[in-house]
């Protein structure tokens, strides 16, 4: 979905953001995957303080309010997304709705359990930064990790008449998402990881010794060592193509006037 006409710069962007994120509604295994995860931790969430940081529609904090927490802070900036849950949600009692950056968030109590999906499709290129900057420490994040995998292939198993050959050699040093199907392809190794306060915003990988002329990267979401949710298989997030050029690449995220930059160049 795209805007088509000019808008003031606010208000284009806040409808934007609503469409962006309306559209990971249509992933429905996301949704399960979260639900599991939070049924999972149904004991913990019971009583506890949970904080649905980024709350989009609603949907982990109803979760909660359903496996008994105490309160739920369901917190959320966009302000069209933010009415739009709490219209959905208003009978839920013990759900407290605030419109706000999470960074600006002062609780009066310990947050138990904090749940967010700011992921992006190379895991830093959404707003995973915003825990980074908060007021609080939360006991448990859920989920608490999350990476980047890559896989390679050979690219005459995938090419068309279109996206030939010819095509790929113009895209060096270029990222694109979604350029081929990902449906059933392996993540095979790590690229970088994010847990709690423990970001890894530049790597060096070496693909030295490994097979293929076609470099693919996925997102994976875990809690500890369990996988939780994965790119193509959840379609929210596409498989992210560049041809290989070099046995090294550097990949890294920069802080951007909002969020953080995608820098990718071959080093090798
Ligand atoms: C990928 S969506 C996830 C929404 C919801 N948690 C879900 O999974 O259904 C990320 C949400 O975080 C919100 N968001 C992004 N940065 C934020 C910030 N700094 N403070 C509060 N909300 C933020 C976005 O507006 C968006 O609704």
């Amino acid at each position: 979905m795209d805007i088509i006409n000019d808008l003031p710069e606010r208000l284009f962007d806040d409808i934007d953001d609503l469409l962006a994120f309306i559209s990971i509604y249509d992933d429905r295994r996301r949704l399960a995957a979260y639900r599991r995860l939070l049924h999972a931790h149904r004991r913990q969430i019971k009583g506890a303080v949970c904080l649905d940081a980024g709350c989009g529609l609603g949907y982990f904090s109803e979760q909660c309010h359903r496996l008994g927490a105490a309160k739920i802070y369901a917190v959320e900036a966009n302000p069209h997304l933010f009415s739009l849950a709490k219209e959905r949600f208003r009978d839920r009692d013990r759900i407290e709705w605030i419109q706000d950056d999470i960074r600006n968030f002062r609780p009066k109590e310990k947050i138990h359990i904090l749940v967010h999906e700011f992921f992006g499709q190379m895991l830093f290129d959404e707003d995973l930064f915003v825990l980074d900057g908060l007021n609080f420490k939360p006991q448990l994040f859920l989920p608490n990790r999350a990476r980047l995998m890559a896989g390679l292939l050979p690219s005459a198993q995938i090419l068309d008449a279109n996206v030939n050959r010819s095509m790929l050699d113009r895209l060096q040093g270029v990222l694109v998402s979604g350029l081929f199907e990902d449906k059933g392809l392996p993540l095979q190794f790590p690229v970088t990881e994010w847990r709690p306060g423990k970001s890894v915003w530049r790597t060096e990988c070496s693909l030295q010794g490994k097979k293929g002329d076609l470099l693919y990267f996925g997102l994976q979401i875990l809690h500890d060592d369990q996988v939780i949710c994965q790119a193509a298989a959840c379609n929210n997030w596409s498989f992210v193509w560049t041809p290989r050029f070099g046995d090294r690449f550097e990949l890294s995220f920069p802080p951007a006037s909002r969020g953080r930059k995608v820098k990718f160049k071959w080093v090798g």
